[in-house]
């Protein structure tokens, strides 16, 4: 059957079209036979649009439609007329008009779908996953992707505006240290030599800055092969930047200004610039957390000098011990007693050994279960710490090594706010972390590993500092409590990478097998550049509100990385793997 060519889509019908005949095409979103009349909402990617069959105009059609069901797929000519008064939906972008048909063609049926399109909060992720592509028939969806494709337009429209040329990187490529492990790829000519997937193009654009590109960028595919959570998937989508001759506050208006021009586009928005700035220490220190959300305060103070003259043994080992005590105030808000014995159970799962509260009550009356040990005078020395405290205030205090108990109080920090819902809605917080730490040190290895990538600038003065007190020309920018992206000056000198190399503990031989081709580049006329790579997936997510990257990305794999919808990853037959000189190994018996 051919369908007939379509005038509109449903939901762009309009005034226009009034008395007009018109044909369009979609899916049958819904059916309902009333007086001998049957009413179908045609749905396509615009929105929906009804039709009416009376056999008054066509026998055959008003015949025909009796069959349809859901998502049948139908093609229509009829004539646009006002709905009767009492049948206008003003719900609905074209609820003042109907279609009257009179030819209808059924272009393909459908059986009953494995789930109802309305009700997707329902359904298995894994179900839904299985069947993406009715999974994405739900508006919610087409719009999510509307505005993603906007979204990539508006990035392309002003990077270009800006002088970059657009640039992709091989796929099939050799390891690049962010943090992750690689997904490898055997090669069948180089039999048993792997190809590494691209954990981002960091390489390949630090290389086109030493070609003399200046200003580089890439809409680009990056593979990691780690857990996985709601902001995260093992292959994601970066805006990634490179541009020669800058510095930090170069890149950083670029990013303003670009995340400007999406604003304003999208909601009519003038983000204000340039955004906050803090370190990496004050970000930590208050929010506990190097992408702070800063849409509320709630912010962690230190109170180990409260409990300096106190008999409480437990805080005394921890702050004889080089530990801090540190607290969140809540204030204006009762709690229950057994609210408070709540969040002291869920303390261990936010990686606390143990929470202690302290409640001032209406009536001024202090109450803990460390309250006989406190002095009389406590609230009046809480208030140079904690100047809001009132007489309906509590305290959430957590004790322990600084960075340990720190990251305990921020992941609080954030449930408390979840939960006494002081986070606004609809709000946009941009602020850029900088003056992070160049490496972290490692428990497990004994060693050092760089904060962000190897290739990363250390501040001037570097040579005389010991390696944990370097910091490196790196930022990220963050929203929400989110890491949208991160980048750093670079290294453009081999003897400072030689040496960067060297205090993360790679060998010569090592550093040679792995990035002599850096390495040697540096030697030939590199120019000093930086750049940045923002998470697209995460930047569509925040845009929409939705609450996983996974909504944004069109085939998602599910938390363990599977793919319902092919059935990925799959075994592959002892002939194949023979072509690359592969074997597996027999699984050990459980
Ligand atoms: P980084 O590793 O910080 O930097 O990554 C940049 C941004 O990419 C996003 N991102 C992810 N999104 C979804 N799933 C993931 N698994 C995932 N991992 C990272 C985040 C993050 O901020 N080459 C450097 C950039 C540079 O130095 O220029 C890099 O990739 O939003």
């Amino acid at each position: 059957m051919q369908h007939f060519e379509r005038t509109v889509f449903c939901g762009l019908v309009d005034q226009m079209f009034l008395g007009k005949e018109i044909s369009l095409s979609g899916w049958v979103n819904r059916r309902r036979d009333h007086g001998g009349l049957i009413f179908i909402d045609l749905r396509d990617r615009s929105g929906l649009m009804q039709l009416v069959f009376n056999p008054e105009f066509s026998h055959k059609a008003h015949e025909l439609a009796g069959s349809l069901r859901s998502e049948y797929v139908i093609s229509v000519k009829g004539t646009v007329v006002n709905r009767a008064p009492g049948m206008i939906n003003p719900d609905m972008s074209t609820g003042n008009y109907e279609l009257q048909v009179w030819e209808l063609v059924i272009l393909n049926r459908s059986k009953t779908l494995p789930f109802n399109l309305d009700e997707l909060a329902n359904v298995d992720e894994e179900l839904r996953y299985k069947y993406r592509y009715l999974d994405l028939r739900n508006p919610v969806h087409q719009n999510r992707f509307a505005i993603r494709n906007k979204v990539t337009y508006l990035i392309r429209e002003f990077m270009q505006s800006e002088g970059f040329y657009e640039i992709e990187t091989p796929i099939l490529t050799k390891n690049t240290p962010e943090g992750a492990r690689e997904f490898i790829v055997p090669s069948r000519i180089h039999k048993t030599h792997f190809y590494a997937l691209p954990q981002s193009p960091q390489l390949y654009k630090q290389l086109l800055m030493a070609a003399g590109m200046e200003r580089y960028f890439q809409i680009a595919r990056c593979f990691r092969d780690e857990d996985l959570r709601a902001d995260r998937q093992p292959e994601f989508t970066q805006l990634d930047i490179e541009m020669s001759f800058v510095k930090e506050g170069d890149i950083q208006h670029l990013i303003e200004q670009l995340l400007r021009h999406v604003w304003k586009k999208m909601f009519d928005v003038d983000l204000h610039t340039p955004f906050a700035r803090m370190t990496y220490e004050q970000a930590f220190g208050a929010y506990g957390s190097d992408k702070p959300d800063l849409r509320f305060g709630l912010k962690i103070q230190d109170c180990t000098s409260l409990f300096e003259h106190s008999e409480i043994k437990f805080l005394h080992a921890i702050t004889d011990a080089g530990g801090k005590i540190g607290a969140l105030c809540v204030s204006e808000r009762a709690f229950s007693r057994s609210e408070l014995d709540a969040w002291t159970e869920r303390a261990p799962k936010l990686g606390a050994k143990g929470l202690i509260w302290v409640r001032f009550s209406q009536d001024g009356k202090l109450e803990s279960p460390i309250g006989k040990f406190l002095p009389d005078s406590f609230m009046q020395d809480c208030k140079s710490i904690f100047p809001e405290i009132s007489t309906n205030s509590t305290l959430f205090i957590i004790a322990g090594p600084y960075k340990h108990a720190w990251t305990s109080l921020g992941r609080l920090r954030l449930e408390l706010a979840q939960s006494l819902a002081l986070i606004p809605k609809d709000q946009f917080h941009f602020s850029w972390v900088v003056d992070f730490p160049l490496f972290e040190y490692n428990e497990e290895t004994k060693s050092f590993d760089a904060t962000h990538h190897p290739f990363t600038s250390p501040q001037e003065g570097w040579e005389n500092l010991p390696p944990e007190s370097i910091k490196a020309r790196a930022y990220d920018v963050v929203l929400n409590g989110i890491e949208l992206g991160g980048g750093s000056i670079r290294i453009h000198d081999a003897r400072v990478q030689d040496k960067i190399f060297e205090l993360i503990g790679l060998s010569k031989q090592q550093t040679q097998a792995k990035f002599g081709f850096l390495l040697e580049a540096q030697e030939f006329g590199f120019p000093p550049h930086g750049g940045i790579a923002l998470g697209l997936d995460r930047f569509v997510m925040l845009m929409c509100g939705a609450l996983s990257i996974r909504d944004v990305i069109a085939f998602p794999k599910t938390g363990n990385g599977y793919d319902p919808l092919m059935d990925s990853p799959v075994e592959v037959p002892a002939e194949q793997l023979k072509e690359y000189g592969l074997c597996i190994m027999p699984k050990k018996k459980e």
